[in-house]
């Protein structure tokens, strides 16, 4: 591949309200004679910033997380899923996130309220919290990341309280469309 650009740039939005940017990429390869052939590639992209929410949204719906409930965000990231759960458990519940990136814990922490706390942590190793700590523990686009999965999985068990929920969302795919 000799050269990539970007020659056209629009945005609007999928049917149910996520942005939408589409692309129209220039791409020239260079053949065995050295002569230049021209493809263009169309990409739509999801905003997967609002499609993230959305189905985390969803994950706390699915879960029915209520008022009065503590719950464990695994990877909440800056920290935008775990504000809206503390919404839904209210100020008798608590929501706790724990994210390994200390940039994104920092600015998840200016969320930081009454029931709502964040702290550096992985999935991997929950000792920081007691048995039976948890109504609910969930994973908003993070599972996939684990390279390890069952010691996560134990950690959860753990932490749980007996009848306690576990909610995994999975990874979002980027592109709706290429060719
Ligand atoms: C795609 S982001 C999702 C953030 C958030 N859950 C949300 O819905 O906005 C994935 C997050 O998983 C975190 N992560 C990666 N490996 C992790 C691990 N081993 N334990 C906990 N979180 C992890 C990343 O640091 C990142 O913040």
């Amino acid at each position: 591949m000799q050269d990539k650009r970007q020659v056209a740039q629009g945005g609007d939005r999928t049917q149910d309200g996520n942005r939408k940017e589409s692309r129209k990429n220039q791409i020239l390869f260079q053949r065995p004679d050295n002569r230049l052939r021209r493809v263009t590639v169309f990409c739509c992209r999801i905003n997967n910033v609002d499609r993230q929410f959305k189905s985390g949204q969803n994950l706390i719906s699915e879960l029915g997380v209520a008022p009065g409930e503590t719950v464990l965000d695994v990877g909440s990231g800056t920290g935008l899923l775990a504000e809206f759960t503390a919404d839904t458990v209210g100020i008798t519940g608590a929501v706790m996130g724990i994210d390994p990136l200390p940039l994104r814990v920092e600015l998840a922490t200016r969320r930081s309220r009454s029931n709502l706390n964040f702290a550096v942590g992985d999935a991997k190793d929950l000792s920081s919290f007691p048995r039976a700590s948890f109504d609910v523990v969930y994973l908003n686009a993070v599972f996939h990341w684990l390279h390890e999965k069952i010691t996560p999985l134990r950690q959860f068990n753990r932490v749980l309280k007996a009848g306690g929920r576990l909610g995994i969302t999975p990874r979002l795919s980027t592109f709706s469309a290429t060719c």
